[in-house]
C-alpha cells in the first residue's frame, strides 16, 4: 500500500549506490544534450535493492514515459511488438525479469535493440510472411537478479550495465528515515538504525519492517519509535539480531545439523527445506554470502565460522572454510 508515495523519483533522491547514481547522472545528461534516447541499460542486483525503482527514475529523468512487462508474462511475439509500436519517441520500455524471455522472443529483441526494426512473422504455412517495422528510438530496461543468467548475444546488446549492491546501515538508516516522515511517522534515529540493522541490506525489506514496527508502536505504545520498540517489534516479527529471518536460519541450520556444515548441493539444499532452487539462489543465498556466512565451492555450499557462532553452536573439527 502507498509503495508509490515512498519510492524516490528522482537520482537526487535515490540513496545510496553511489557508483550507479554517478554514472547514470552523466548517461542521462549526455543523451539529453544530445537528445537522444538513453542507451539501452541492464540492470541486476538481488530482489529488493530497487531495480524497477531505479527504472523509474531512469524514465521521470529523460521526461519520457515507462512502460512495465515482465520475461514471464511475454509469451507471444505479437505480445511484445503491441508493447513496441505503442512507444512515443524516447520512451523507455521496462522488462523485469528480462532472463525469463523465451528464445522466440528474445530474438526480436535483437533488431529492435540494434535498429529500432521489428522483423517478425505472420500467418503460418505457405501463407506465413515476415514484416518489418520502423520503432520509435526508445530505451529498453531490463532487470534481473543475476547477470549471468542473460544469454551473451542479449547482454552485449545492452550499452549500459549496472549492477546494484546491498545497502550499508547508515544509507538504510536514512531510507527509513525518509520513507517514516513520508508515512507521518516518529522514528528516533536509534529506532531507524536498529531497522536499518536488521534489513539485510535491502530497502524493500527495511520498509516493510517499518510498517510493521509501525503497528506494533501504535498498538503497543504512543507510536513513537525508539530504538526499544523498534527491538521489541522486530524480536516479535522473528527478525533476529542480525536480520535473518526464519528461513534463513532454516537453511543455514539446515547445512550445519543435517549436511555437516556441507558442501552440499544447491537442490539437495532446496529439497531439504522445500523451497525452490531459485529462492535460494536469488533470494536467500547472496546476502548470506555477502555476509560470509555462506561461501560457494566447486562442490557445493559450505557454511563458515561465522554462521556457528551465530547460532551459539560447536564449530566442527576440520576447518578449512576461512570464516
Ligand atoms: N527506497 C528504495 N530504495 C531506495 C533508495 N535507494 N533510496 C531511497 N529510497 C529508496
Amino acid at each position: 500500500r502507498f509503495d508509490r508515495a515512498i519510492r524516490p523519483k528522482t537520482l537526487a533522491d535515490y540513496i545510496g549506490q553511489p557508483v550507479v547514481c554517478e554514472q547514470m547522472n552523466i548517461f542521462v545528461s549526455a543523451a539529453r544534450m544530445r537528445s537522444e534516447p538513453l542507451d539501452h541499460t541492464l540492470i541486476f542486483g538481488p530482489p529488493g535493492l530497487g531495480k524497477t525503482t531505479l527504472a523509474n527514475i531512469l524514465a521521470n529523468e529523460m521526461g519520457v514515459s515507462l512502460k512495465t512487462t515482465s520475461g514471464p508474462v511475454l509469451e507471444k511475439a505479437g505480445d511484445l511488438a503491441a508493447l513496441m509500436t505503442n512507444l512515443d519517441a524516447g520512451d523507455v520500455l521496462f522488462i523485469d525479469e528480462i532472463h525469463r524471455l523465451s528464445s522466440n522472443i528474445e530474438e526480436i529483441l535483437y533488431p529492435a535493440m540494434e535498429d529500432y526494426q521489428l522483423d517478425i512473422m505472420i500467418g503460418e504455412g505457405p501463407a506465413a510472411r515476415s514484416i518489418k517495422l520502423d520503432l520509435p528510438p526508445f530505451t529498453l530496461v531490463g532487470a534481473t537478479t543475476r547477470a549471468g543468467l542473460l544469454t551473451s548475444p542479449l547482454r552485449d546488446r545492452f550499452g549500459i550495465v549496472q549492477r546494484l549492491e546491498f545497502y550499508g546501515v547508515n544509507d538504510l538508516t536514512t531510507i527509513v528515515s525518509r520513507s517514516a516522515e513520508i508515512l507521518g511517522m516518529q522514528l528516533d534515529r536509534d529506532g531507524a538504525y536498529e531497522i536499518a540493522l536488521r534489513s539485510r541490506g535491502t530497502p524493500r525489506i527495511a520498509n516493510r519492517l517499518l510498517r510493521r514496527v509501525r503497528d506494533y508502536a501504535e498498538v503497543k505504545s504512543d507510536g513513537r519509535v525508539s530504538k526499544e520498540i523498534a527491538d521489541q517489534a522486530l524480536n516479535m516479527l522473528n527478525v533476529d539480531g542480525i536480520g535473518f529471518d526464519h528461513l534463513d536460519r532454516r537453511l543455514l541450520l539446515m547445512m550445519i545439523e543435517r549436511f555437516g556444515g556441507g558442501p552440499v548441493g544447491v537442490d539437495s539444499l532446496a529439497a531439504a527445506i522445500s523451497e525452490e532452487r531459485g529462492t535460494i539462489e536469488d533470494v536467500l543465498e547472496p546476502y548470506l554470502i555477502q555476509q560470509g556466512f555462506i561461501i560457494r565451492t566447486p562442490r557445493g555450499r559450505v557454511v563458515t565460522n561465522h554462521a556457528y557462532r551465530h547460532f551459539g553452536l560447536p564449530m566442527p573439527k576440520s576447518d578449512d572454510d576461512g570464516g
